[in-house]
């Protein structure tokens, strides 16, 4: 990506937006009501809104490393509460991909500095999974399944929030975990179900 062509490139988009529709920008200026918020990896080949066909206005987007939603993160956590109360979306997802850098690191023993806390978030599915992971042998299967439990974990969290919960009750808000596989492009669904999710946290994490 040239960085000198991008308001070049940015000219030309506006353009054959306006050749669709004159009043494109004036109608995405009224505001937003988007279905979906998605919750994703900041992996410059995971893009959000191209892998599924999403145009401006479509889906609500937060990226972080490793598509974390830690609890006492104000970052990710603001943007659920603005996502499901304010924007009333009816889905959340929460997307990794195969071959993420972030699970990646989080498997080997090495001091990243800034980035160990975060890391620990990962390594914390790995070791509350340890049986299950350590018992594959393949060490890229293992990488694979631990994108998976992590999503999964991700949801989880996602779960444990307040206002998840009671839109849950009030309007059937639902949570989706995807895998993005970038080695043959397809999305994959981990069939994450919230209620067998709820049933085996709100015992503990009931909020509302
Ligand atoms: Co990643």
């Amino acid at each position: 990506m040239n960085i000198d062509k991008i308001f070049e490139n940015n000219k030309e988009w506006v353009n054959s937006k306006l050749e669709l529709d004159k009043d494109y920008f004036k109608n995405l200026s009224e505001g937003q009501s988007p279905e979906v918020l998605y919750i994703g990896c900041s992996d410059s080949r995971v893009t959000a809104e191209e892998l599924i066909g999403a145009q401006p206005g479509d889906i609500f987007v937060h990226r972080n490393i490793a598509n974390m939603v830690p609890n006492t993160d104000l970052n990710v956590m603001s943007v659920i509460d603005y996502a499901v109360v304010h924007l009333g979306v009816k889905h959340v997802v929460v997307c990794g991909h195969y071959y993420c850098g972030g699970v990646k690191a989080a498997m080997a023993s090495q001091d990243l500095g800034i980035l160990n806390p975060w890391l620990r978030n990962i390594r914390d599915v790995y070791r509350t999974h340890q049986e299950e992971l350590d018992a594959i042998t393949d060490e890229e299967q293992r990488y694979r399944r631990l994108v998976e439990l992590n999503v999964q974990q991700q949801c989880i969290n996602v779960a444990k929030t307040a206002e998840v919960q009671r839109a849950y009750k009030k309007r059937g808000l639902k949570i989706h975990g995807w895998v993005f596989d970038i080695h043959s492009g397809h999305l994959i669904d981990l069939n994450v179900d919230f209620e067998t999710i709820l049933e085996g946290i709100m015992d503990i994490y009931r909020i509302d």
